[in-house]
Formats: structure tokens, C-alpha cells, sequence
């Protein structure tokens, strides 16, 4: 494959290597294994991480190792020969913690960094492979560099969608709106707590000037947490539109009345949809939460799950694998099938509790960490009570994903197409086994749909992508408003959470006031 034939070329140039002292080699290997040149300008390095207005909590960019040809590698480079160093440009320290760059095990790394207070005069960023610059580095990200706590909301949300990138339009988004053409606020208000409030997780939330309100109109509305952290954290990014809307924060998506139907349906949010409902969705809670909370505290989120998809390709066990709880019956099928196909499959389930008269047949799987689950070729993913939230995950991973057929799915699933992306199996799993085998056959096309569903993955969920997803929800469902929002008296304000140790000092505001000033410097 393509690492081999850099390697060999990388072998053929030891001239080459010998007269340009910019460029190094380093053995990886006993015997004649080098490793491919690099030439650190000509590295490609992009992403949200260098620009100053993309506030994240965790900021990140990528590098992309290219040799001495102008060719991309595509086999990991030492991961520990790219160093980043990212200082504050004032006099007061502000403390940056950067971890080492992600090996994506393709010939690009992944760089993170969180910052524990705000910037005023701006950061540096450098990026050496063993102690060259690499592409344009150093990189000036012109302060102020604010703090993911900082509240200091852009007043123009064009301004904020463009440094973010955001893409023009979300096809998923605009599926769900095409229900829901008009939003009278006066029904819902009626009709939402009637019908729905008995299933327990719901939320009735009002952003109105940019603060958050709500109350709960369910028993079983802990989750919040979730939706209150992500509205609370796009709101101190962005000036978002008035809007009052309802969350769904239990499992299950809730509006099964069709669009024609008379009454029409609800405009409910929720973080899974289905074919036979008509809920708006939104990215879940499990991928919007660990972005937040990226290294402190969660270990796989969207970006570390990427440094760690196990050995390459071809060192991969050539099975399918499975590891997880009994929710659903289909899984017990699955580790029954394992049982007797052992060469094809590894499943088993870690804990019982929907099933615990199975145990005794099936047996219980220890747990496996899930950065393990990539030292197999091929994952299933099986719906768990709505679709496994695993899924964006496994997609990450390179392995070659095989997607039980289902009703259900998150925000990013329009995008994906079976046998391009994914391999899709039937809802009762009996063509499973076939396809195993004809992965193991067909190795390179096996290989071709893992990457190809990786990169379009690594593209669509990227944490500053979720940002852009959720406004354009809010943002859409408000332009559908024919009455105007309103704080209820039964809403508590949900306040912004205050960290002294972030240093903002937001000069929005008055930006917008001192253009002449700048004209004069
Ligand atoms: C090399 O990688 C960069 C970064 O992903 C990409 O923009 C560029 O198109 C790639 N070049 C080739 C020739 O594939
Ligand atoms: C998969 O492999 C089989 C057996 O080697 C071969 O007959 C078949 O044409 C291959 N399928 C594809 C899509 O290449």
C-alpha cells in the first residue's frame, strides 16, 4: 500500500538525503527502512486553531507532512518529530496547555491546545519538525484571543459563521424544517406541555437578548446539563436571534404526526431522529459534551479518538468486532453468532440489564477500552435504545464501519452513503456474516470505504462544525417564527457560568465604536 512505496522511495534518495541538510531522515525500522524525507516548508498546516476569532474550547489545527516532492505522505512521521509551542504575547503568563500532536496514522497530525485565560495583544503558535519551521510558522493570531468562558458574543453572526467557516447550508436541517414552515409560539405553548410533558424529558427554553431561560415540563430532565452547557457556550460566541423552543432531552424522538396530518405536527428538538417522526435534531449530547470537556476529564471526544485508531491497516485483526451493553435484542444475535463464527467475529456484551436471563447462555464480555476496538478491521455498530451513539466515533476510527439498518439516526447521517462510507447490513443482521467474508476477500475495496468514511467523518464532526449546526438550528427555527418569544414567568434564568481565571475583558462592543481610531494608528 501507499506507506510501503514511500518508504521505498524514501530508500532510493540517500543522495539526495546526503547533500540537502534540510532535509531528514530518520530510521524507524532495522534495515533499510527510513523514513520519508519531509520538507517542513512545504508541510500544509489549516484549521480553526489559527485563527483568533475561532473560540473553542478546545482550539485545533492540523499539519499535513509533505516531502521533499511536494508529495503528501500518507504514513505516520515520528508524531514526536513536529514540536508545537504556543505562547501569549503579553507580558502576563497565560498558561496554554498543548499537548503533543495527534498521529492520524496517515501522514497528518493533529494539534490541540486549551487556553486557560485570554489573550489581549494575541499568540503565537510554532511548529518545528525537528527544529524547522514548518509551512508558514511562526503563526501571530492578532489578540484578543478570547477564552471559552469569555462572554463576548459577536454582534454579527456572519462575522462569527465566516471565521468558523461554517457551510452554507445543512441538507439534514433543512429536511427537518420542511415541516415546519410557520411557528406559532402560542400553540406550542398550548399544545407542547399537553402532549408531551408525560414523557418526561422535556425542556421549554426562551433566549431572549442572548440570555438563556427554561423550565422543565418533565421528571426526568437531568440531561440539561447538556443542552444548558452547549446554548450557554455558543451564546457567549455569537449574538443569537430571540428564539423559544423545546428539547427533548430523553432518548426517544417524539412527534409522529406526519406533515400534512390535521392537527400538524410540534417543532420538538431532539438529539436523535427517526423515519416515523418528525422531530428537528440536533448533534447528541454524548459528541456537543465531550467537545466541551476535551481533555479534562473526557478521554474520547472527536479529536483524541482520531491519535489512537489502533495499528495500520494491515496489522489489524481481520474480524468484526463488538463490544457492548444488551440493549437491544439484536446484539444478543450478534455474540450468538459470534459463538459459532469465531474466524469472522469477536462480539460480546459487557453488562446486562434489559436481558439478564441471557447471561447464562451468552456469557459476559469483559470490558474493552475503545481505543482498543481499533485493532480490528471491521466494527458493527448496532442501534443500542435509538442509534449507538458510538457511531461517529467508529466512523473515526479506520476500521471499516458495518452500519445495522435503521430508523434512527444523528445530524451528520445525510451525508453518508452505504457501501461508500460504511457497509450497511440488514436490521436482523442475517446478511453480516456474508459481508465479513467478502470484506476479507476484497481487502483493498475493504480498505477504500474505511478511508473514505474516515475522511468525510474527520470533515463533518468537527467540534467547531457542531457550533455552526446548532446556530443554524436556532437560527432557521427563528426565521419560522410568526410570534414573538417571550420569557414566561415560570422560566428561571440559566446564568452564565463565571470564571474570574479566563482574564475577558471583551472589547466587542466597543469595536464596533472605534473604527476612526484605527484609521488614525
Ligand atoms: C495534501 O494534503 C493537503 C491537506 O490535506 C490537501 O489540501 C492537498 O490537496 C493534498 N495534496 C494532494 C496532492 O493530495
Ligand atoms: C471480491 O472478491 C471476489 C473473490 O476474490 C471476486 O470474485 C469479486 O469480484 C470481488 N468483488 C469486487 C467488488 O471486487
Amino acid at each position: 500500500m501507499l506507506p510501503h512505496i514511500n518508504t521505498r522511495s524514501a530508500c532510493s534518495s540517500v543522495s539526495r538525503v546526503a547533500f540537502a541538510s534540510l532535509v531528514a531522515a530518520v530510521c524507524v525500522h532495522v534495515g533499510c527502512s527510513v523514513s520519508p524525507e519531509i520538507d517542513a516548508r512545504r508541510c500544509v498546516v489549516w484549521g480553526p486553531g489559527l485563527s483568533p476569532d475561532a473560540v473553542l474550547p478546545v482550539r485545533y489545527f492540523y499539519i499535513q507532512s509533505v516531502d521533499s516532492e511536494g508529495h503528501n505522505l500518507s504514513a505516520s512521521p515520528a508524531a514526536d518529530s513536529f514540536r508545537v509551542k504556543i505562547w501569549s504575547l503579553e507580558k502576563e503568563f497565560v498558561r496554554v496547555h498543548v499537548p503533543a500532536p495527534l498521529d492520524r496514522g496517515d501522514g497528518s497530525l493533529l494539534v490541540r491546545y486549551r487556553l486557560y485565560g485570554s489573550s489581549s495583544k494575541g499568540l503565537k503558535i510554532e511548529v518545528l519538525y525537528q527544529d524547522k519551521p514548518v509551512a508558514d510558522s511562526p503563526y501571530t493570531l492578532q489578540g484578543p484571543v478570547y477564552h471559552e468562558s469569555c462572554v463576548c458574543p459577536e454582534r454579527d453572526p456572519s462575522v462569527w459563521r465566516s471565521a468558523l467557516q461554517c457551510p452554507e447550508d445543512e441538507p439534514q436541517i433543512q429536511q427537518d424544517f420542511l415541516s415546519f414552515p410557520s411557528i406559532d409560539l402560542q400553540r406550542l405553548l398550548r399544545e407542547v406541555p399537553e402532549r408531551f410533558s408525560r414523557r418526561g424529558g422535556l425542556l421549554h427554553y426562551s433566549l431572549v437578548n442572548n440570555q438563556l431561560h427554561r423550565r422543565s415540563l418533565g421528571k426526568y430532565t437531568d440531561f440539561k446539563m447538556f443542552s444548558d452547557e452547549m446554548l450557554l457556550s455558543l451564546a457567549r460566541k455569537v449574538k443569537l436571534p430571540d428564539v423559544e423552543f423545546y428539547i427533548n432531552v430523553g432518548d426517544w424522538p417524539m412527534e409522529n404526526r406526519k406533515a400534512g396530518d390535521e392537527p400538524g405536527p410540534l417543532p420538538i428538538i431532539s438529539w436523535c431522529g427517526s423515519t416515523d417522526t418528525r422531530d428537528i435534531i440536533l448533534p447528541t449530547y454524548d459528541i456537543t459534551h465531550s467537545s466541551l470537556e476535551a481533555m479534562r476529564g473526557v478521554t474520547s471526544d472527536l479529536l483524541s479518538v482520531q491519535g489512537h485508531t489502533g495499528p495500520v491497516w494491515s496489522d489489524k485483526t481481520e474480524k468484526a468486532f463488538f463490544r457492548g451493553r444488551d440493549s437491544r435484542e439484536e446484539r444478543l444475535r450478534l455474540v450468538a453468532m459470534s459463538k459459532e463464527n469465531p474466524e469472522l467475529l469477536d462480539a460480546g456484551i459487557t453488562a446486562y440489564f434489559f436481558f439478564r436471563d441471557r447471561e447464562k447462555d451468552l456469557g459476559k464480555a469483559p470490558l474493552v477500552g475503545f481505543f482498543d476496538f481499533f485493532k480490528y478491521k471491521y466494527q458493527v455498530n448496532v442501534d443500542g435504545t435509538v442509534a449507538a451513539y458510538r457511531f461517529p466515533y467508529l466512523m473515526l476510527g479506520n476500521s471499516l464501519v458495518f452500519k445495522q439498518d435503521s430508523p434512527y439516526y444523528e445530524h451528520f447521517y445525510t451525508h453518508l452513503k452505504a457501501g461508500v462510507h460504511y457497509i450497511p447490513v440488514k436490521r436482523d443482521l442475517s446478511d453480516l456474516l456474508q459481508k465479513i467474508r467478502w470484506a476479507q476477500k476484497n481487502d483493498t475495496q475493504a480498505e477504500a470505504i474505511a478511508k473514505s468514511g474516515q475522511s468525510l467523518v474527520r470533515d463533518l464532526l468537527q467540534p467547531h462544525r457542531l457550533y455552526c449546526y446548532y446556530y443554524s438550528v436556532l437560527q432557521t427555527y427563528a426565521a419560522r417564527q410568526s410570534t414573538r418569544p417571550a420569557v414566561h414567568p415560570d422560566m428561571e434564568l440559566v446564568p452564565q457560568p463565571s470564571d474570574p481565571s479566563a482574564l475577558c475583558d471583551c472589547q466587542r462592543s466597543s469595536e464596533e465604536l472605534d473604527p476612526l481610531q484605527k484609521n488614525e494608528l
